[in-house]
């Protein structure tokens, strides 16, 4: 047994969050702790916090008071931070809604996190941290071993003004890291023997428009001028890796350049979260998210021109100040003609600050639980006819591993992000592409057998019409 410390960090919300979590635990390790197998044999816990509606913080404030409460009983020493967007969001109150917290980091100072913690084992604390440079993001690029996917940085922050958003408040101004270090990172990940990708910024198309990211000297070789399609075209370039995606993309970036990188370069999958919010012109004004229908209709047509298999998912807000029925039934057809693979239906949570948060938040609850709830149902039943066109075909599948949910059987992704459940057979290992046949379908999963042979096309993993 090693006589390190333990660790331990519990993740609320987006993927971002996610590999913030992964970056300090590898930070941490690197300081001499070990992850804990669980929160009660740690020495540090720490909760990763999401701002983006009120539930999500009324979660984590609950668990950090629990957290403290059994320190308390238990009388153990034990350190207890918090981190991530609602420490950004609370400041300094958040030591008033749960006392007895050791640090609270921001989303900007998380490399902090280390030094920090040695300063209350060294009875300094509590400290809080929410300064707003990005002096240390470069500490950030450690990943986990022994993984297949992952998830990178390339843009931090948000710009845009949504009106319902905490985002910009809570992650702060955009900034774009380099792309060589973004490549770097991707360079050494595929040699550690990652084979997909997945870029991450909260607008990531707005990658490389605040901040220079490409030296001068340096030009793409498929003629492409925009950031975002230039690097994943370098990224492309990177032996070993398969698959590249993207998250989140925004319509307004949804270019005809970068249109050409899903036709072009064989490793962008065919896949996009494209966050739509309503279906409603006049909502989607209310919500300044810049687009209309017909900006974000005419996207996905060019997008399904040269990806006709796309998997496109989207994020919907049911009950934003003043939507009427007849919104709420445009947001019903648009998903209809839009045929969305899968869609995150969320009610809307007024956040304190945010333009939308001085509009009376008049849609009743009741109102707001049966609009999503329609909205899931439809999306039930698209989901299941989408993946029902599947059965009988084959779909190329990154073997990720054990099935979460059954494990008797293994699990991986198509390149269209759909979830494939399958028997595992003799010499399958995580990381291999495999053709999977597919005999059954559900709105969320597929599932089929492993059947490379009768595989009539040409299996090179890097063919584009493979699949
Ligand atoms: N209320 C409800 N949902 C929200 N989202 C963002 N802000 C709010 C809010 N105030 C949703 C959006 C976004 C997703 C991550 O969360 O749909 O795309
Ligand atoms: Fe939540 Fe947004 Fe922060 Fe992600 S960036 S954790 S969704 S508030």
């Amino acid at each position: 047994m090693s006589a390190n410390k333990r660790y331990h960090i519990h993740t609320y919300g987006c993927q971002m969050n996610k590999r913030d979590t992964e970056a300090v635990g590898v930070l941490l390790a690197r300081h001499g702790w070990d992850a804990a197998e669980n929160e009660a044999t740690s020495d540090l816990i720490i909760v990763n916090t999401c701002s983006v509606r009120g539930k999500a913080e009324d979660k984590a404030l609950g668990k950090l008071g629990l957290l403290v409460s059994a320190r308390r009983k238990q009388a153990r020493s034990q350190i207890i931070g918090v981190m991530g967007c609602m420490v950004q969001r609370l400041g300094d109150t958040v030591f008033d809604k749960v006392p007895g917290l050791d640090f609270a980091v921001g989303t900007r100072r998380l490399a902090a996190i280390p030094g920090i913690v040695d300063c209350v084992v060294a009875g300094q604390g509590p400290v809080l941290d929410t300064g707003d440079n990005l002096d240390l993001a470069e500490d950030l690029c450690g990943h986990e071993e022994g993984s297949v996917t992952a998830l990178v940085n390339v843009l931090f922050g948000c710009d845009r003004r949504c009106a319902y958003c905490i985002v910009p408040t809570v992650r702060g101004r955009e900034w774009s890291r380099p792309a060589d270090k973004v490549v770097e990172e991707c360079q050494s990940l595929a040699d550690g023997g990652i084979r997909e990708i997945c870029l991450l910024g909260q607008s990531v198309t707005q990658y490389g428009k605040t901040n220079a990211v490409f030296d001068e000297s340096t030009q793409s070789s498929a003629g492409f001028t925009e950031p975002l399609p230039r690097l994943l075209e370098s990224v492309d370039a990177i032996a070993g890796v398969q698959r590249i995606r993207f998250t989140s993309a925004h319509p307004s970036g949804c270019t005809p350049e970068l249109v050409r990188a899903f036709k072009e370069l064989p490793s962008v999958c065919e896949h996009l979260h494209l966050p739509v919010q309503s279906g409603a012109d006049s909502l989607l004004k209310r919500m300044r998210r810049g687009y209309d229908t017909d900006v974000y209709r005419k996207a996905i047509a060019a997008l399904r021109d040269v990806a006709p298999e796309l998997g496109l998912t989207t994020d919907v807000i049911v009950g934003f100040p003043g939507e009427t029925d007849d919104e709420f039934n445009a947001t019903r057809a648009f998903m209809n003609e839009m045929q969305f693979d899968n869609a995150f239906i969320f009610k809307y949570s007024p956040r304190p600050g945010t333009p939308a948060a001085a509009l009376q938040d008049d849609v009743p609850d009741e109102v707001k639980i049966q609009r999503n709830q329609l909205l899931l149902s439809d999306q039930e039943s698209r989901g299941l006819a989408l993946n029902e066109r599947l059965v009988g075909t084959h779909v190329e599948v990154l073997v990720e591993g054990v099935s979460l949910r059954n494990e008797a059987k293994w699990s991986g992704r198509t390149r269209t992000n759909k979830i494939v459940v399958f028997e595992p057979v003799s010499g399958l290992k995580v990381g291999q592409l495999r053709h999977v046949r597919i005999d059954r379908a559900m709105p969320q999963t597929i599932y089929g057998y492993i059947d490379d042979e009768s595989f009539s096309n040409n299996t090179s993993t890097r063919d584009h019409d493979s699949l």
